[in-house]
């Protein structure tokens, strides 16, 4: 039996919650049925005016029986669909199944990891997943060879943009506020941000000529404002926004050594290559790095949110050390009770861990691999048709899974216009990138169940729509 003030927790939880999954689910595949296709069709005002009938008064009065069916239903007809093979503009993954059930799990549980008293196993669980995600990242020997106390550490985060602003301001802190940020052209725009937020002083940005980070450039721009060791930290991409490319990371490493920068490296979406044992090698360099940007709600099929920092060397992370005597009170900490609060900036904090550990562990590193071979295979795939059709150009084959194309002889106007076309009719989410000068479409391919029919389809639909 379950009402409105039910609770999921406890030992009633789970069967005031099974009926409400029922309804959950579907209003799901309603909502999915009527919307028909991988977004809502008419375009924003259009499916604004949908979405304010379907929810009517958001506060009524008295209360609503019908408002979890309502509300879901709602919200999956007007959503975007990137399990949808025709969803692939952004780097938006399908979430898993077992990664959405295990969510459902950590919402039911609600641990708050800011204090062990409210997230006794989670803080463990999270201990556990980020040491292993961080030997991962910075090599299991490095991290086997080090006291634990010195192994590599991450922090989960929600996201990219939060990881490069807790990478920057641990440079900030272990160099001082005037160290100067280094970034390629090419590098996500959360990077300059989080510069202006920490008040750095403005940073340097080193072209990326052919979509990648210049190691020559990026010499001469260190080399032309020389100053102490730390005086810098670069930022290089593996796997950037636009196009998926990977910075040259042991060259732009080796060039951190020499000038005594510190290197972070933002591979939010390319990180997960770690675990295929096809792609890795493309991110040779990557432990070299202080700090390391990982986002699983990228490519690693979580939703959102599961990122993650990890840094080479734990000390870095003693910075975040804060105290509030409610959550660790320093004869509590002294008697043995775990301190959360060095671990975010954030005080209440889901455990995001908990969906990335059921993903970890039910895939293992070889199920990963594979889905993250199977993208890779699909971006490739589309990549050869764009290549072999005649209306269509290529930018160039993918490292990752992002393939940019545009239909040949188009302007930019028409390239544009095609992609809002496909939008408005909700038929296609396709990205846009606007890469040495022009404009380019952009599929993002992370599904990995797309079929080769599928990627034919859609450039079957790109071509029927592109003006002229
Ligand atoms: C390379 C890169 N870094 C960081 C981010 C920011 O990630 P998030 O949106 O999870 O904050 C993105 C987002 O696309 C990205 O492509």
């Amino acid at each position: 039996m379950s009402t409105p003030s039910s609770l999921a927790s406890g030992p009633e939880g789970p069967d005031a919650l099974r009926p409400l999954l029922d309804t959950v689910l579907d209003a799901l595949s309603e909502g999915a049925r009527a919307r028909g296709g991988p977004l809502p069709s008419g375009g924003p005002d259009a499916v604004a005016a949908r979405v304010r009938a379907a929810i009517g008064d958001v506060l009524p009065q008295t209360g609503d029986p019908n408002a979890l069916h309502d509300v879901v239903r709602a919200l999956a007809e007007a959503a975007a669909d990137p399990s949808d093979p025709f969803c692939a503009a952004h780097l938006h993954c399908p979430p898993l199944a077992l990664a959405t059930a295990a969510d459902l799990a950590a919402s039911a549980l609600n641990p708050s990891l800011d204090s062990w008293d409210q997230a006794p196993g989670a803080s463990e669980l999270e201990g556990l997943v980020t040491g292993a995600l961080a030997a991962e990242v910075f090599g299991a020997a490095a991290s086997r060879a080090a006291p634990p106390r010195h192994a590599p550490s991450a922090l989960i985060t929600t996201g990219g943009t939060e990881s490069n602003q807790l990478a920057l301001l641990l440079a900030r802190e272990a160099h001082g506020t005037g160290v100067r940020l280094v970034h390629g052209a090419n590098a996500h725009h959360s990077l300059p941000r989080a510069a202006w937020l920490l008040g750095l002083p403005e940073p340097i940005v080193v072209p990326a000529p052919a979509g990648t980070l210049d190691p020559a450039a990026l010499d001469a721009a260190m080399t032309q404002l020389p100053g102490p060791r730390g005086s810098f930290v670069v930022a290089a991409t593996a796997g950037t926004t636009d196009a998926g490319l990977i910075d040259p990371l042991p060259e732009i490493a080796a060039l951190c050594a020499a000038h005594g920068a510190r290197l972070h490296v933002d591979a939010a979406y390319g990180g997960a290559l770690l675990f295929s044992d096809m792609y890795r090698d493309r991110l040779t360099g990557l432990d070299a790095a202080d700090s390391v940007t990982l986002d699983l709600h990228k490519l690693g099929w979580q939703p959102v949110a599961a990122g993650l920092l990890a840094v080479r060397n734990p000390r870095d992370l003693t910075v975040l050390h804060h105290r509030a005597d409610y959550l660790n009170a320093e004869d509590d900490t002294e008697a043995g009770l775990p301190d959360l609060l060095g671990r975010s900036l954030r005080t209440s904090r889901r455990p995001d861990v908990l969906k990335i550990a059921v993903t970890l562990k039910a895939l293992g590193r070889t199920g990963l691999g594979r889905l993250v071979d199977q993208v890779c295979d699909r971006a490739r795939a589309f990549a050869a048709l764009v290549h072999d059709h005649p209306g269509f150009e290529l930018y160039a084959l993918p490292t990752i899974s992002t393939v940019l194309f545009r239909p040949a002889h188009a302007d930019d106007d028409a390239v544009a216009a095609v992609r809002r076309r496909l939008l408005t009719d909700g038929r296609a989410v396709l990205g846009r990138a606007r890469i040495e000068g022009r404009l380019w479409l952009k599929a993002t391919h992370l599904n990995p169940h797309t079929r080769p029919d599928d990627l034919a389809a859609l450039l079957k639909l790109v071509e029927g729509n592109t003006p002229g």
